[in-house]
């Protein structure tokens, strides 16, 4: 469709719908009153007050950054939450031995004793947020080089934040919006003493594993539980076994109620990162360059991955979470450009930099201020180009190799002549951690594969590397690697550190690995690395004063800040889709499904014995719909993206009925261009959650501790 057409109907639309808001946008919390007609005429029915207030109890107090990258909500007054099994994962495996395989056979404390602390683990609960703007620019002159401004703002920054939190156990973090032209305060609690109370088997909690992953129609069961713990005052305090459940100003109420297509939903939580304002140049790189390297490359690495994986069960333990990381990112990169294929972004980014241009040249002002910005975009890009290829060959190339990278984080010990007794402990640490995941004859083939990727790709290698590939063969240096490297002899490593070997560390500095990995490594941090990182900088006065135009020229239009894992609102509707033509998607699924995919021969499609009973006969308790039929998963038009991973997904009335915790493969494309027509947040539905908690686990005082409302 031409550009004009598009607009022409629009216009029509906003004079046929009052409603002409999309249901793109991540909103700002404390700013919700600008949203909150839209969000009514859309279906809601509470207020943006109920959903934040700093005054009084409101359903931001429900609602968590868990650990660093995820979102949780909280469900009882004792503190108890709910998030993503997959963002629980971690923490569920380090639990888990051969003994005790919870990552496996699932996980539940039969009372608040039995409860595992988890080391390292934080939650974050907003206390409140503010625009700080005018104090983080005091001071700022419009004629002041990148740096001078950059030093004055991080001095403003670091004075709002110590003066936000004196006299208080909170925590303040400055965060820019609208790429610096404004910036956030955010209060923050802090909360180190977070347990596991319980996780379903991997074959609920990963039902599909990545064959599924971004994938709809959906089965995976994709939660787990913890609780948060706070000292007899009420405030944060570090692990302590008198420790007691938190008590919330707020906690989730659950509704099991039926819900369809159409219904408002809106989804609570911490999305990580959104570039709306690229501009063409960018998409251009990403979509025709950084993604096509690092799906070729993840490829050929999942390929081989899969080939052992499915010879062996000790290789299929071992592999599984790397399997998983690198799949994600790959499987989202494909999905992302598709996306952006589909819906011609580059096409349309150069029309409204075409747009842009026009409108600079109409007025004087203008000229001054954003003259020449398209094509200073196009001569940084020109400049990025070549080293972002470089970036991403080293990164997922050479460095993706795990006996280098490997070698490197060992490196250490060559500037040694002896370990004291905290290197001993150090190093034998990393070795065994190193061994414990690791199989070498994959490990070359994937050294094989890739550093013949690298060789062929990278212009900037050092020279002696070269020569020495040159004259020995990538294929001899391979095996010389892979048979003589002592680095990837275990007990061997093992045997140097613990007994302090002089003439072996002395040794170890010639070993092959050694010294065909350091120069490549030093050479890429000290000089792609700086230059990539100095170069990506100089576009921030540029993307600011980008992003400053885009908004004046385009004043109909409402803008939200691009998402940084600060906490925000995205509403929209509960709706299926068309992935393609002649196909259509329900915005739900059933336990049905779970039984039609069913494999026992296929690890990701096995489904537990008691599952199949409780399918059998129907037990499905309350968590039935009205058709009697145990829905799942669903899907709806929220923008979402990663980070918001087990964020609450609410109803009308504020009331919780899903966990998010992926997108459809056909929207991943959303991070830069939101398309309602094919943009799909999934969502796990609260009743097949608390099915499996109460009938499949039998964990039923888990479920007494809540809100439900029916
Ligand atoms: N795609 C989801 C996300 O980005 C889920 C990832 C975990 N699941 C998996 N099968 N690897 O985090
Ligand atoms: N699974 C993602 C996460 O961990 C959410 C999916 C997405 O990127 O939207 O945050």
């Amino acid at each position: 469709m031409s550009k004009k057409r598009i607009l022409i109907s629009g216009l029509l639309l906003c004079m046929l719908l009052p409603i002409a808001q999309a249901d793109e946008g991540m909103w700002l919390p404390y700013l919700l009153q600008l949203n909150e007609s839209d969000m009514q005429q859309k279906g809601m029915k509470i207020s943006a007050k109920d959903i934040y207030d700093v005054n009084h109890g409101s359903l931001k107090d429900a609602v968590v950054l868990f650990g660093g990258g995820c979102t949780g909500e909280i469900v009882s007054d004792q503190g108890l939450l709910l998030t993503n099994h997959h963002c629980g994962y971690g923490y569920i495996q380090s639990h888990s031995s051969l003994q005790h395989d919870y990552l496996t056979n699932g996980f539940w404390a039969r009372n608040k004793n039995e409860e595992l602390p988890n080391n390292g683990l934080s939650v974050t609960l907003l206390v409140e947020m503010k625009d700080v703007t005018a104090e983080v620019l005091n001071g700022i002159r419009n004629n002041m080089t990148e740096n001078e401004r950059k030093t004055i703002v991080t001095q403003n920054i670091k004075t709002i934040q110590q003066k936000a939190t004196e006299g208080t156990h909170y925590k303040a973090v400055v965060k820019p919006i609208y790429n610096g032209n404004q910036y956030l305060l955010f209060i923050n609690e802090v909360f180190t003493d977070i347990r596991l109370v319980g996780a379903p088997p991997s074959n609920i909690g990963k039902f599909g594993g990545d064959t599924d992953n971004w994938m709809w129609p959906r089965h995976t069961g994709d939660f787990s539980v913890f609780r948060i713990y706070c000292g007899k005052d009420g405030k944060p305090a570090p692990y302590n076994k008198d420790n007691v459940p938190y008590k919330p100003k707020k906690h989730l109420t659950i509704s099991l109620k039926d819900t369809k297509t159409n219904d408002f939903t809106f989804v609570f939580g911490y999305p990580g990162m959104t570039q709306q304002f690229l501009t063409s140049f960018a998409v251009e790189l990403i979509q025709n360059q950084t993604n096509p390297i690092a799906i070729d490359l993840r490829t050929q690495r999942l390929d081989i991955i899969k080939k052992y994986m499915e010879k062996d069960k000790l290789t299929r333990i071992q592999y599984s979470a790397k399997a998983a990381g690198i799949a994600n990112g790959w499987k989202k990169w494909i999905g992302q450009n598709n996306g952006l294929q589909r819906l011609d972004v580059i096409k349309h980014k150069q029309e409204l930099e075409q747009r842009f241009n026009q409108w600079v040249a109409e007025n004087s002002d203008r000229q001054q201020q954003y003259g020449g910005m398209v094509e200073a975009y196009k001569a940084f890009y020109d400049q990025l180009r070549p080293i972002a290829k470089e970036v991403s060959y080293f990164m997922e190339a050479f460095y993706s190799i795990e006996s280098i990278k490997f070698a490197w984080q060992m490196h250490g010990i060559l500037q040694a002549d002896s370990l004291n007794s905290q290197q001993k402990q150090q190093y034998t640490l990393r070795i065994n951690n190193f061994f414990k995941d690791y199989n070498s004859n994959l490990d070359k083939e994937i050294f094989d594969a890739l550093a013949t990727a690298y060789f062929a790709n990278a212009q900037d290698i050092p020279n002696a590397t070269l020569d020495k590939v040159h004259k020995i063969g990538l294929t001899k240096l391979s095996n010389e690697i892979y048979s003589k490297s002592i680095l990837l002899n275990k007990d061997k490593m093992l045997e140097i550190v613990a007994k302090d070997d002089k003439k072996a560390l002395n040794k170890l500095k010639k070993d092959i690995l050694f010294t065909f990995t350091i120069p490549i490594v030093e050479h890429y941090n000290t000089n792609i690395a700086p230059k990539y990182s100095n170069l990506s900088k100089q576009t921030d006065s540029l993307d600011r004063l980008w992003t400053k135009a885009m908004m004046e020229m385009q004043p109909e239009k409402t803008f939200y800040p691009d998402a940084n894992l600060t906490l925000r609102v995205a509403y929209g509707n509960i709706k299926g889709y068309q992935p393609k033509d002649g196909m259509i998607y329900k915005h739900y699924t059933t336990i049905e499904g779970i039984m039609q995919k069913e494999n026992p021969d296929i690890y990701d499609y096995v489904v537990e014995p008691k599952l199949k009973d409780l399918y059998k006969h129907k037990d499905y308790g309350r968590y039935a719909n009205k058709y009697g039929e145990l829905p799942v998963c669903f899907i709806a038009t929220n923008h979402t993206t990663g980070g918001n991973s087990g964020s609450p997904v609410l109803n009308a009335k504020g009331e919780l009925i899903g966990l998010n915790f992926d997108r459809c493969w056909e929207g991943t494309m959303s991070d830069i261009q939101y398309d309602v027509d094919l943009c799909r947040n999934i969502i796990l539905d609260i009743r097949y959650c608390l099915f499996i908690i109460d009938k499949y686990a039998n964990a039923k005082y888990l479920v007494d501790e809540m809100t439900i409302v029916q």
